[in-house]
């Protein structure tokens, strides 16, 4: 059997396989459905300050090999999921990645600072400065280098637990972002959000989403995903989570290749929220079948050339 166990900044897991923000609820809804206390960690769907509706509907459609969506970080706010949410925690035996958007800098502090503030098992949290899907803040942050080092320079000295920043593929340059984000003082970076993508009915002439464009995922943005990932590797020091289409065990090989130290598998919960520890069940096997010892003697080992 190989080792699957991973470390990211101080924080060991038992596995590399994590389920991605916004696919997996507050962590505490897909226990009846799904073995959860395998899984390496689950992301939460983003919390903001305070509560949000969302978009209007109709805010998912699929599309070829991938879904858009434009659910606008509906979420409680950060007050009923200190209350409600995090005394579940002390009861899963998943490590938790709470994942934190904001419109300007002081709200994601002040989310932060507030979480800080109670007692939890909570192991880290991942920023999201790349939701498309909002009309303030999110992507503003994730498109500009000084804002992203601002940002994660002020988040660092409110916590010692495991800061991530998830990182936009909507952007000239990810891997910029990346080492402006690291010289603010991130544990690690994950990769990547949604794409910006629209879908239009052509009988009726209307877009499919309301408020006309959406964020792609799903197996269509793999091959993107894998580029970011790589791009940011060559450029950075800290540890890399690969976000995009992760769909099997040979997904995630791909990603570790590419310079992963982690993934999160997105998308795919929604045909089966089990997919994750399927995957792995499947990764082992897989490692085995390539004499591969362990995870990080493979990251970034992708070879160019012919
Ligand atoms: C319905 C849906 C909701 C999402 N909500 C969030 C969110 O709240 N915060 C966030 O950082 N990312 C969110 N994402 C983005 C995912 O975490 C992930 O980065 C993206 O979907 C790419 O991975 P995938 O192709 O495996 O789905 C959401 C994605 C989907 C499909």
């Amino acid at each position: 059997m190989a080792d699957l166990r991973i470390k990211i900044g101080s924080v060991d897991f038992k596995n590399p396989i994590f389920v991605a923000s916004g696919t997996y609820g507050y962590g505490t809804e897909v226990s009846e459905l799904a073995d959860i206390t395998v899984l390496g960690a689950i992301v939460t769907k983003s919390v903001t300050r305070y509560p949000r509706e969302g978009n209007p509907p109709p805010r998912i459609v699929e599309t070829p090999s991938g879904m858009l969506n434009s659910i606008g970080l509906a979420n409680i706010g950060v007050e009923a999921y200190i209350k409600k949410m995090i005394p579940l925690y002390e009861e899963l035996k998943t490590p938790i990645i709470m994942n934190i958007a904001g419109s300007t800098d002081d709200e994601y502090c002040e989310v932060l600072e507030l979480t800080e503030l109670v007692s939890s098992n909570i192991v880290g949290y991942e920023i999201n400065i790349s939701c498309p899907n909002v009309n303030a803040g999110g992507m503003e942050f994730g498109v500009d280098c000084d804002l992203t080092e601002q940002l994660t320079t002020r988040l660092r000295k409110l916590t010692d637990r495991l800061l991530i920043m998830k990182l936009s593929p909507n952007v000239t340059d990810i891997a910029a972002i990346g080492v402006a984000a690291e010289k603010g003082g991130a544990d690690a970076l994950s990769a990547i959000n949604t794409l910006v993508g629209m879908s239009i009915n052509t009988t009726n002439k209307k877009s499919n989403i309301h408020y006309g464009y959406g964020g792609l995922s799903g197996p269509a943005i793999k091959p993107v995903g894998l580029a970011c990932v790589h791009k940011i590797y060559q450029a950075v020091d800290i540890p890399l989570i690969g976000i995009g289409g992760i769909t099997s065990a040979d997904d995630v090989l791909e990603y570790v290749l590419a310079g992963a130290a982690a993934v999160e598998v997105g998308t795919a919960n929604y045909r089966d929220p089990n997919i994750g520890t399927s995957i792995i069940v499947e990764l082992d096997t897989l490692l085995d079948q390539n004499d591969i010892g362990s995870v990080p003697e493979f990251v970034g080992k992708v070879e160019l050339g012919s």
